[in-house]
């Protein structure tokens, strides 16, 4: 891990950055800690649909649109339902992340997140976001961070889920920029898989057991700076 972190920092001095005019980044568990509330609220509702729902399970959600995550943990459980008691299903869950998330504040952002696209924003670099959330300016605006932003392209502007390569193709075109000029920092699988189907280059953020194809991972954003 050591290594690819020393060779991640090289990469992003020498390499990644020469040509990256875009950073793309994914918001909940790239940016903000929000994935444990969308993890805790998905818990909650398998739970009183009477099956456990555990940390791996919840892996295949993340990055996914919030249907999809339903079917998704619908079919673990091994239950089905109508297209209007799934809808209703989903709308409880986002009702209880919500809440959830209603109070967040700054202590929320992960360690570095701040800094690091402050910091490429010195440098020239555009900032896009690139996140399946329908929620996220709730919470870009109890982080204080929407002006950081020169795009914002979120679940209320695609149609298409991650691993399909639409949020971020809007993202790149929104910068005024081609793909191949962007760098996507992406928590989940299908993230990954959706930038590396735009044609960007990606930086995968949580582990590489987990993250196999992305370019380069790190634990964090803060493993970049400096
Ligand atoms: C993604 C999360 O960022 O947004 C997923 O990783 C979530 O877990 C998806 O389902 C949709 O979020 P929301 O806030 O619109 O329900
Ligand atoms: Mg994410």
């Amino acid at each position: 891990m050591k290594d690819e972190i020393a060779a991640a920092r090289k990469g992003y001095k020498y390499n990644m950055l020469e040509n990256m005019k875009g950073a793309i980044f994914d918001l909940d568990g790239v940016i903000v800690d929000t994935a444990k509330f969308h993890y805790q609220a998905w818990k909650r509702l398998a739970n009183e649909l009477g099956f456990e729902f555990d940390a791996s399970h919840n892996e295949r959600l993340k990055g996914v649109s919030r249907m999809r995550s339903l079917e998704i943990l619908l079919e673990v459980g091994g239950l089905s339902f109508s297209e209007d008691e799934k809808l209703q299903l989903a709308d409880k869950k986002n009702a209880w992340y919500v809440e959830y998330i209603s109070a967040i504040d700054e202590s929320e952002l992960l360690e570095g997140a701040k800094a690091y696209m402050e910091m490429l924003k010195d440098r020239g670099v555009k900032i896009a976001l690139g996140s399946a959330s329908k929620n996220s300016p709730i919470i870009l605006n109890r982080l204080s961070i929407t002006a950081l932003f020169d795009a914002i392209v979120d679940g209320n502007k695609t149609s298409k889920a991650k691993p399909d390569p639409e949020v971020f193709l809007i993202a790149a075109q929104e910068l005024g920029l081609r793909p191949e000029e962007c760098v996507v920092y992406e928590d989940a699988e299908a993230g990954i898989e959706a930038a590396r189907a735009a044609g960007m280059r990606t930086v995968g953020i949580g582990s590489r057991d987990i993250l196999k194809d992305a370019d380069i991972v790190v634990p964090g954003l803060y493993e970049l700076m400096g």
